[in-house]
């Protein structure tokens, strides 16, 4: 690379941009790349489960159409819009206007793109809870937002009243992810109300990020907007990519007031046009999924989950039961520094996690497992940690 050429340009004002547990990322990677085996891959957030042959069908369907060749309405489809307002009705109360309350996404990644680079002004603030998904902080990052970590509760519920306290007068939002990545804590619906209860107070909007939204184990995950007062403020993030194994589909959507949904489009156009055609045919079918369907799927995350919690637990690693999502966050070892020291531990024993340090400051003592895996690398993963940390 040249010294002064625009590619170190670009490498300079990326990291500059980028937190800092990003470039440590990237040392893991090459510590993976020089194991030699095959690595047992814990950290991605991917299920090995295959997208439903019904929604596959309805791709092929779908590319026989006329209008698959085009480009949709920056929106989405009319019958995408359709779906996913249907199914929040359906499953989580939450009403939307098709035509004006919903926005067709390349996925979740890039709905909270669009929300946090609408809402980020100069010095604007965003509490976000501590430990949470990553992305948020680095899209904050990136696109000019204050990041405001607020620790969590020892249990990973909310503490709402260290974020009533962090509210100042550059607030914008509050960011949720519920179901938790990487907790697995599923919020309840009286947390939600206080902090319902604090956007209305200080006018802030509610970022809801629901992508796990029916992998939960223990009843129904709760929305905000489905709350006394939430709808008003919540901007819902979600996508097809968890439940439906349909992460390479790159679909995704956002449920909020029309006068909210006006401007992201504006931004929406700007970035990318319209949504894949096809792919948002395809996805009206999958949101329209018998509860037989999702009900095996949670039965099969359920299982994976209580194998990894219990291996761990077997281990003496201190471990709570996730109630949703298929991530849990394990306590490092005491004898580990930190969260960083006892991945790199993992990786050299063939076990890649991701360290807890990735998802706040308060994460440091924790690791994040992904159990979306197949039983034999879930069972050869276990074994490879418990091989590890005997013979250390
Ligand atoms: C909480 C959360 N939000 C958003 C995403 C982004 O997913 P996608 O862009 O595939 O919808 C992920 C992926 O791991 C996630 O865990």
């Amino acid at each position: 690379m040249r010294k002064n050429g625009p590619e170190a340009f670009v490498k300079k004002t990326i990291a500059k941009r980028l937190i800092d547990h990003e470039y440590e990322l990237g040392v893991l990677a090459e510590m993976a790349s020089k194991f030699t085996g095959s690595l047992t891959r814990l950290d991605v957030a991917d299920p090995s489960f295959d997208t439903p042959l019904r929604i596959k069908m309805a791709l092929v369907n779908a590319l026989e159409r006329n209008d698959a060749a085009h480009y949709a309405s920056i929106r989405g489809l009319p019958a995408f819009a359709e779906a996913v307002s249907e199914f929040y009705a359906r499953e989580f109360g939450v009403k939307a206007d098709p035509k004006d309350e919903v926005l067709a996404t390349a996925g979740s990644g890039e709905a909270l793109y669009i929300v946090l680079a609408a809402l980020a002004e100069k010095g604007g603030e965003f509490i976000v809870p501590d430990p949470t998904y990553s992305n948020y902080a680095s899209i904050l990052d990136l696109v000019g937002g204050v990041v405001k970590f607020v620790p969590c509760k020892e249990d990973y519920h909310l503490d709402t009243k260290r974020i009533a306290r962090t509210v100042t007068k550059r607030t914008k939002a509050i960011v949720l992810c519920t179901p938790n990545n990487p907790t697995g804590v599923v919020y309840s619906k009286e947390e939600l109300s206080e902090v319902i209860g604090i956007a209305r107070k200080n006018n802030l909007a509610i970022v809801s990020d629901e992508c796990y939204n029916q992998l939960t184990y223990d009843g129904p995950n709760i929305s905000p907007a489905s709350l006394v007062g939430g709808q008003e403020r919540t901007i819902v993030v979600s996508s097809l990519s968890k439940t439906f194994s349909m992460t390479g589909w790159r679909l995704g959507y956002l449920i909020a007031p029309k006068s909210f949904i006006d401007q992201f489009e504006k931004l929406a156009f700007e970035m990318r046009g319209s949504v894949n055609t096809a792919v948002q045919y395809a996805g009206a079918e999958a949101l329209r999924a018998p509860r037989s369907e999702i009900e095996k799927l949670v039965r099969e995350h359920g299982a994976k989950r209580k194998f990894v919690v219990n291996s761990l637990r077997d281990m003496r690693i201190e471990c709570s039961l996730p109630h949703g999502g298929y991530e849990t966050f394990p306590q490092i070892p005491s004898r580990f520094r930190n969260s960083m020291q006892f991945t790199k531990f993992l990786v050299k024993s063939g076990v890649m996690v991701k360290p807890g340090i990735y998802f706040g400051p308060h994460g440091d003592k924790n690791f994040r497992i992904v159990y979306c895996r197949e039983d034999s690398v879930l069972k050869e993963g276990m074994e490879r940690i418990a091989g590890a940390l005997k013979s250390d």
